[in-house]
């Protein structure tokens, strides 16, 4: 049997070390600075501080791979129902392999375990969760937000940020973050 050839590029992935989610520690604090620092102009993502990451360091999930700190997401609550995925980061080289979609499944099933019943995000391009099953929101329908972080921003009514929302009930227990069947799911029924 002729042996399956590999082309540089398949060799490289293959041996590149396996990209491994696990919850946040203080000594990511720095790496995890280091990524929102350097994305904050692409994704539009809110500063951060170094103390402040440490602090919240266990809301985090990043991608280890080896070591090394590839992507973070934070869960951060703003109410007893509602938590919000932000400084979400995927290192460039290390995109369009599922980790970003790995990192808010985790999140959404932290948060459902937490108890939790949506979680949200505030998006300049929303498209990312909306392929997730997040649907586009009115800002209103995330009061918690406005009142936690918007009321005393700068920016208020003028952030060009979209809401994203996700009832975690509708999620199944394993949720893996997979799109969902329909695209019907784009925007909710306000029912609570
Ligand atoms: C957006 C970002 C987190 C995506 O990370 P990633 O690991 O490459 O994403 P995934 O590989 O998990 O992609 C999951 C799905 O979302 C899609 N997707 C990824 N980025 C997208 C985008 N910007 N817009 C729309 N869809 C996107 C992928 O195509 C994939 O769908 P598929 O499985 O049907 O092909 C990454 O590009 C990033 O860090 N950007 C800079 C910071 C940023 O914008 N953060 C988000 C702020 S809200």
């Amino acid at each position: 049997m002729t042996p399956r050839s590999l082309s540089p590029v398949s060799l490289l992935r293959d041996a590149s070390p396996p990209v491994q989610l696990r919850q946040g520690r203080t000594d990511d604090a720095e790496a995890v600075l280091r990524l929102i620092t350097a994305h904050a102009d692409e994704g539009h993502l809110l500063p951060r501080t170094l103390g402040e990451l440490r602090a919240r360091a266990s809301r985090f999930v990043v991608a280890d791979a080896d070591g090394e700190v590839l992507a973070c997401a934070e869960l951060a609550p703003l109410s007893p129902q509602v938590a919000e995925v932000r400084s979400l980061v995927v290192t460039p080289e290390a995109r369009g392999q599922g980790v970003a979609r790995r990192m808010v499944a985790a999140l959404a099933q932290r948060a459902r375990r937490d108890g939790f019943d949506r979680v949200c995000a505030f998006a300049h391009d929303p498209m990312f969760f909306v392929q997730l099953g997040f649907s586009l929101v009115p800002h209103q329908w995330i009061p918690e937000k406005i009142a936690v972080d918007c009321a005393g921003c700068a920016l208020f009514r003028q952030c060009g940020q979209s809401a994203v929302l996700r009832r975690l009930a509708d999620c199944d227990a394993a949720w893996s973050g997979e799109r969902p069947a329909a695209a019907s799911a784009l925007v909710l029924s306000h029912a609570s």
